[in-house]
């Protein structure tokens, strides 16, 4: 499977290391060509990323072909599958241009800033007979893992409550940064918060209402900051904030899940499991690379032929239709706004 890498900015680097990887551990995939726009990232350097304090190593990509068209490489190249890691506004248009191409898609998350550009890569994947899928990378990651696998058995039984954080400091501030324009990122609570927002509906369904509050920090972005309710039947009180304005906080996340027979916290403190009959585990779980384990998932997937079970992208398409029904609700100052 001949795979290339479009963009090579903070989260495009995680990709190429770990295709790399896949490739040292005998992968049936060989990354062939990297593409990005801008020269420069084809030199030797360290690259911040735009999750504050996160530099990456060194990479070297003499050994790939090198294109700044997307046009040409797909043409010259004729991958089987692509990793797409550019700014979000872009996603829609270069998925379109793969699929036609011939090639199976892997798009790094949020899907798109509309629903209707979500459909229509869906559409366009099936029309086309390939594979899409999302980097909604924290189905892949260990601890939301046993969080899953805990409602879906109905081991402690039926759910209580819920608290989704993730937030820090903005992402680089130059005021050109495409992650502070509202139009190109949808702000933190498109681009960032969208991680729990589907962590939310893969763990408790698709909720029949939101309410949100929020605020612009950064003239012309989207919401900064961002706190939701999710209402659901049977009233449990599940929210979620982000909020990447903070100062002097790098950054992090955490929950709180609890059921009726147990609590699960990842926090400060650790990754544990406290029982009602007062006992406190950590819960065996993956510490695996997200990030590898989601693009092998879709080589398996490739190869195989089989379902996606764990993220296809119709659901990803449900995250970026309840963050659109928050953003209309933080527009309205919390109005409730249903999800139909
Ligand atoms: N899954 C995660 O946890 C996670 C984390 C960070 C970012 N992301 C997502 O990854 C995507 C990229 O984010 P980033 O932080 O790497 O952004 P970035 O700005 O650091 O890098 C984007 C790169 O894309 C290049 N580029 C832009 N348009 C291009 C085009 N038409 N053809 C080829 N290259 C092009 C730019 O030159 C740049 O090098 C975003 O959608 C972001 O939301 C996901």
């Amino acid at each position: 499977m001949k795979a290339a890498l479009i963009g090579l900015g903070g989260m495009g680097r995680g990709h190429f290391d770990n295709y790399l990887r896949l490739m040292k551990e005998g992968a049936p995939v060989e990354l062939v060509a990297v593409c990005d726009i801008d020269p420069q990232k084809f030199e030797i350097a360290k690259v911040d990323f735009n999750i504050s304090g996160v530099v990456s190593d060194k990479q070297d990509f003499s050994a790939f072909r090198r294109y700044t068209s997307a046009d040409e490489m797909l043409e010259k190249e004729k991958p089987d599958l692509v990793s797409i890691a550019i700014p979000t506004y872009l996603h829609c248009e270069m998925t379109l241009k793969c699929f036609k191409a011939g090639a199976h898609v892997f798009c790094e998350k949020p899907m798109a800033l509309k629903v209707e550009d979500c459909r229509l890569m869906i559409d366009t994947a099936a029309e086309c007979g390939k594979q899409l899928m999302i980097g909604q990378c924290l189905r892949f990651w260990g601890e939301y893992e046993v969080a899953k696998q805990i409602i879906s058995s109905g081991e402690l039984g039926k759910p209580v409550s819920g608290y989704f954080w993730r937030g820090g400091g903005p992402p680089a501030n130059d005021p050109d940064n495409w992650y502070l324009q509202r139009d190109k990122s949808g702000g933190c609570l498109f681009d960032q918060h969208v991680h729990d927002v589907d962590m939310i509906q893969y763990l408790y369904g698709m909720p029949k209402a939101v309410s949100s509050v929020g605020r612009v920090v950064f003239p012309g972005n989207g919401h900064d900051t961002v706190s939701t309710n999710y209402i659901y039947d049977g009233d449990f009180a599940i929210n979620s904030q982000d909020d990447w304005t903070l100062k002097g906080h790098g950054f992090s996340m955490s929950f709180r899940i609890n059921f009726e027979g147990g609590t699960l916290y990842m926090d400060h403190d650790g990754f544990r499991l406290a029982k009602a009959d007062g006992t406190v585990v950590t819960p065996e779980h993956s510490t695996e690379n997200a990030y590898y384990k989601e693009i092998k998932y879709l080589i398996g997937l490739i190869r195989s032929g089989e379902k996606n079970t764990i993220n296809p992208p119709e659901e990803s398409m449900k995250a970026i239709k309840i963050a659109a029904a928050e953003a209309l609700s933080t527009d309205s100052h919390g109005a409730l706004v249903d999800i139909k």
